[in-house]
C-alpha cells in the first residue's frame, strides 16, 4: 500500500453524471491488479474529512496512468469533478485484494450493472493480455446509461441489456447470463446487490444444469482449500466485487462489513472488495 500525489491529467462527463478521471500515478500503476481500489482523499478545502474510495478503472504501467470512473451521488464525488488538469490529490492504494482467474480459464464472462462496470473494466484489460476470451454483459436502466463501447477494447464482445428496452436485450442483464453459462469458464460481477445475489443464485445451480465439472477438481486431488484463500477463490465460478460505505478502508472501523456464510463477518476493504459468491450469506441484506 502506498500513499501518493496523483497529478490530474483529464477529466470528461463521459455519461450524465459520470465522470472519467486519468492521473498521473506510476506507482499505483505498477503492481496493482482488477478488483482493488484507491482511497482518495477531498483535499483540504472541501471541508470533508473522509477519503472516498474508487475502483481501479484502468491502469497502464507503461505511462503510468490510473483512471477512475465514477458517478456524482454526494458532496465527495462533486467535489472532484472541479479538479482540473495540474491538480493533484492525494491516493492511497492499492486496497483490497483482487479478482483471482484460474490460469486454466480461457473464457471470461463480465457482469456488469450500471457503475459496476468500473469494477470490472480493469478485468478486461488484463484478459485479453493474458489470451483470454472475454464477454462482457452491461446493464443499465436505459440506453442514456449505456457505457460507451469505445471505451472497451476492441477483443471484448459486448452485450447490452436495457431495463426498458431503448438499447439492446429488453430486460435484466441477469437474464443474459443463462445464455452463457456453458460457454464460461469463470464469471466475474460488480452491480448492485440485488444483482449480485440473482447472479450468485445462479452459480449455485449452474454445475446441476450443465452437469460441468468444477475447475480445479483434478488439480490437488479433492483438497478443500480454505473458503476465501486466493485458491479457493480462483476455483470459484463467480467472484463478485462488493461496494459498501467505507470510513477507514484498511480493516480497523469495521464500517464495511458484510456477512458470510456461518455468521463470519467479512470486511469488503479487507476481505474484499472481491469475494467468492459462495462466501457470502446473500439472505443477510446488508
Ligand atoms: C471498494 C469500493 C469501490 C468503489 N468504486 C467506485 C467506483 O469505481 N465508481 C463510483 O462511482 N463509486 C465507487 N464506489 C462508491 C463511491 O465510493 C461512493 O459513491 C462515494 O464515496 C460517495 O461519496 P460522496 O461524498 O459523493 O457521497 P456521500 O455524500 O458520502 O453519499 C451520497 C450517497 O452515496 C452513497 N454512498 C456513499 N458511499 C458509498 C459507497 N462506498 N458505496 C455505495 N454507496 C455509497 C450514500 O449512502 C449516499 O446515499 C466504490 C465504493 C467502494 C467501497
Ligand atoms: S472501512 Fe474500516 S474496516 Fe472496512
Amino acid at each position: 500500500m502506498r500513499l501518493v500525489a496523483a497529478e490530474l491529467v483529464d477529466s470528461r462527463e463521459i455519461l450524465p453524471r459520470q465522470w472519467l478521471q486519468a492521473y498521473h500515478a506510476p506507482a499505483l500503476a505498477s503492481g496493482s491488479r482488477a478488483g482493488q481500489f484507491v482511497h482518495v482523499r477531498p483535499g483540504d478545502y472541501s471541508g470533508l474529512i473522509l477519503r472516498r474510495p474508487f475502483s481501479f478503472n484502468t491502469v497502464d504501467p507503461q505511462t503510468g496512468i490510473v483512471t477512475i470512473h465514477f458517478r456524482t451521488v454526494g458532496r465527495g464525488t462533486g467535489w472532484f469533478t472541479h479538479l482540473r488538469p495540474g491538480d493533484t490529490v492525494d491516493m492511497l492504494g492499492p486496497l483490497g485484494r483482487p479478482f483471482e482467474v484460474d490460469p486454466r480459464s480461457r473464457h471470461l464472462l463480465l457482469i456488469a450493472g450500471g457503475l459496476g462496470i468500473a469494477g470490472v473494466r480493469m478485468l478486461a484489460d488484463e484478459a485479453i493480455r493474458d489470451g483470454r476470451q472475454v464477454v462482457l454483459l452491461f446493464g443499465a436502466a436505459s440506453a442514456a446509461e449505456v457505457y460507451p463501447s469505445n471505451l472497451l477494447p476492441d477483443e471484448v464482445e459486448y452485450v447490452v441489456a436495457t431495463d426498458d428496452g431503448s438499447l439492446g436485450y429488453h430486460g435484466y442483464v441477469t437474464d443474459l447470463v443463462p445464455e452463457y453459462e456453458a460457454w464460461a469458464d469463470q464469471a466475474f460481477a460488480c452491480g448492485p446487490s440485488p444483482m449480485l445475489a440473482v447472479l450468485a443464485r445462479q452459480a449455485a445451480g449452474r454445475r446441476e444444469r450443465l452437469g460441468v465439472a468444477k475447475l480445479g477438481r483434478k488439480r490437488g486431488g479433492g483438497k478443500q482449500d480454505p473458503l476465501g484463500s486466493p485458491a479457493a477463490r480462483r476455483k470459484a465460478f463467480l467472484q463478485v466485487s462488493m461496494e459498501q460505505n467505507m470510513g477507514c478502508a484498511v480493516g480497523a472501523c469495521l464500517g464495511c462489513v458484510v456477512m458470510g456464510v456461518g455468521g463470519q463477518p467479512q470486511r469488503v476493504c479487507r476481505e474484499g472488495p472481491v469475494f467468492a459468491a459462495e462466501e457470502l450469506d446473500w439472505e443477510a441484506g446488508w
